[in-house]
């Protein structure tokens, strides 16, 4: 394929807006897959992928399409949904001055409203209304309109075929047969069986085994050429060694690395145990196979003296570390306790002595056990999210209450129509971390819908916060607050705690489905020294899994 026959392109929306059901229909048309059971999403794959109806991990496809008496070759990146940042990605792909297509979708639901909704585009997107593609993904109503947009609206991808070979990593998987497996678009030159490749990023020399097109199953091919989208395997044994972002190019021919990524930081840390210490090697074994097809997960490894050893782990978001928990338990079978979730707090130390041992004044903390003393700290800082809050205006009032009761503060209002609002807030993340979500669409009747991004770090008032147990502290307990918050942090934990300890023997609150609820109950019924960590586990489900069905 000439690289003027080629085109990129991503699916941005929202959870729930039909991303999925889109791209299934794209493959249906362009023969990618066969048009038999019509709800089958094909890119979705886990089983928490189909239980949730969400996207957890990114599945590309190369699509063949005929347009203007032409074939093109439209490569298809299906977006990860899990976290919910449409308004965020919009201005990312804007900055990149990249060519967007607004595509209005559900206009088979007896209330769309696409006239509405183009105003709405037009002007928080500032998109002419004309651009506006109204389809029903579902039924596969003007899709076909999509695709020819996406060969005329987009510019062909910049890749150079007389130039040396030259890839971008952008995602790696790992298959126990046959080692890892990156995902690759091709920038420069070609690339064939039996090539010898070199990683820019540690200068590993590696054979080309297999390489192919994702359609979306791998396809083998003889070559890979400038502009294409595909995968490469290469004999490489760890996924740490296929770094997302990373630039592949053939050994006598070294090339300049591409930017790459920025490397997604984690922001939500939690505490994971495994229910006894005997389950240790194989909770070890599971959280391995994940982030082996994770690498935005963070591993630390962790004790504590009520719950032993474990991990501390960090996650994108909320929404990314309950997706894990759920493939951990359903996927591997492990039993799980997860602390309550953190954010990654920072503290600038005084002491020279401290600064020195350290090597740096900036520290950061993920575990509330770490908490530096005040007497050695000039500065404590913590996250903040710019988030923005779409909803009808008559639940203003009560969005603005909620958000000041969690230490927002308003950078902007506007109406978008004549009835519907966009809020902008600065959110200190842990604020957001636990029920924000689940309580703004409680208020809104389910209307409102959130998004954010991180914008940096502010100064805070942080303490840390010890609860006792019959007046001895607990340390899985401890938690960092802003000193605003603990006073009411700290009574709603001990109330809680009131309700929990003394029914461990009867109740869990955890997600899941019954058969793990009884497996629960049978190892408590085991011994009783487990009821301590019971406990724990109970409240700590409560605050992580907020967002899992309750039983
Ligand atoms: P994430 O993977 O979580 O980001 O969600 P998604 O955006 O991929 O949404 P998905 O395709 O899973 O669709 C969400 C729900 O909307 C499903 O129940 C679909 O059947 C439904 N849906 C998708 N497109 C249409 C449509 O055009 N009309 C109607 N009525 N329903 C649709």
């Amino acid at each position: 394929f000439p690289v003027d026959k080629i085109r990129n392109f991503s699916i941005i929306a929202h959870i729930d807006h039909g991303k999925s059901t889109l791209a299934d229909r794209l493959l249906e048309m362009t023969g990618a897959i066969a048009k038999t059971d019509k709800n089958k999403q094909v890119l979705d794959k886990l089983q928490v992928e189909r239980e949730r109806g969400i996207t957890v991990k990114a599945q590309t496809a190369s699509l063949f399409y005929s347009h203007h008496g032409q074939q093109y070759l439209l490569n298809l990146i299906d977006t990860p949904g899990i976290q919910a940042q449409t308004v965020a990605n919009f201005y990312l792909a804007f900055e990149a001055q990249l060519a967007i297509i607004p595509v209005i979708n559900k206009i088979d639901l007896r209330n769309a409203d696409p006239e509405r909704v183009e105003s709405q585009i037009e002007k928080v997107f500032d998109i002419p209304r004309e651009e506006c593609i109204r389809i029903s993904a579902k039924l596969g109503t003007n899709v076909e309109t999509v695709l020819k947009a996406v060969v005329d609206r987009i510019p062909p991808p910049l890749a150079c075929p007389n130039d040396p070979f030259k890839a971008l990593v952008f995602d790696s998987s790992f298959d126990h047969y046959r080692g890892v497996v990156t995902n690759v678009a091709l920038f420069g030159g070609q690339v064939k069986k039996g090539d010898r490749i070199v990683s820019a990023h540690h200068s590993k020399t590696y054979e080309v085994n297999e390489l192919g097109l994702l359609r979306p199953d791998e396809h083998p091919t003889q070559r890979l050429y400038a502009g294409q989208v595909g995968y490469i395997i290469a004999g490489m044994k760890d996924v740490k060694e296929a770094q997302i972002g990373d630039t592949l190019h053939l050994q006598d021919q070294p090339v300049e690395a591409l930017p790459g990524f920025k490397p997604a930081k984690a922001m939500v840390f939690a505490g994971m145990y495994p229910m006894d210490q005997s389950e240790y090697p194989g909770l070890r074994s599971a959280i391995e196979r994940l982030t082996l097809n994770d690498s935005s997960v963070t591993v630390q490894r962790d004790s504590s003296l009520a719950l032993g050893a474990g991990w501390r782990l960090g996650f994108l978001g909320l929404l990314h570390m309950e997706v894990f928990n759920q493939r951990l338990e359903q996927e591997h079978n492990a039993s799980v306790i997860v602390t309550a979730p953190t954010v990654p707090y920072k503290a600038i130390l005084s002491s020279a002595k401290l600064i020195k041992e350290h090597g740096s004044e900036e520290i950061t903390i993920v575990n509330p056990a770490q908490f530096p003393d005040r007497g050695v700290v000039s500065e404590y800082l913590e996250p903040v999210v710019l988030g923005t809050i779409l909803t009808p205006d008559s639940y203003t009032g009560k969005i603005m209450s909620l958000c000041l009761s969690r230490r927002a503060v308003q950078k902007n209002m506007v109406y978008i129509d004549d009835q519907r609002v966009m809020m902008k807030y600065l959110f200190p993340l842990n604020e957001i971390v636990v029920d924000f979500y689940d309580q703004l669409k409680s208020l809104s009747s389910g209307y409102a819908s959130f998004d954010y991004e991180n914008a940096g770090y502010q100064t805070a008032e942080l303490i840390k916060m010890d609860i006792l147990l019959n007046g001895n502290p607990v340390e899985e307990l401890a938690t960092v607050v802003h000193r605003n918050r603990a006073y009411s942090t700290g009574k709603s934990m001990c109330e809680r705690l009131k309700d929990t300890i003394p029914r461990q023997m009867f109740e869990i609150a955890y997600g899941g489905d019954i058969t793990r609820k009884m497996k629960l109950l049978k190892k408590q019924a085991e011994g009783k020294k487990k009821m301590r960590l019971i406990g724990r586990s109970s409240l700590a489900s409560k605050n992580s899994l907020s967002d899992l069905p309750a039983e």
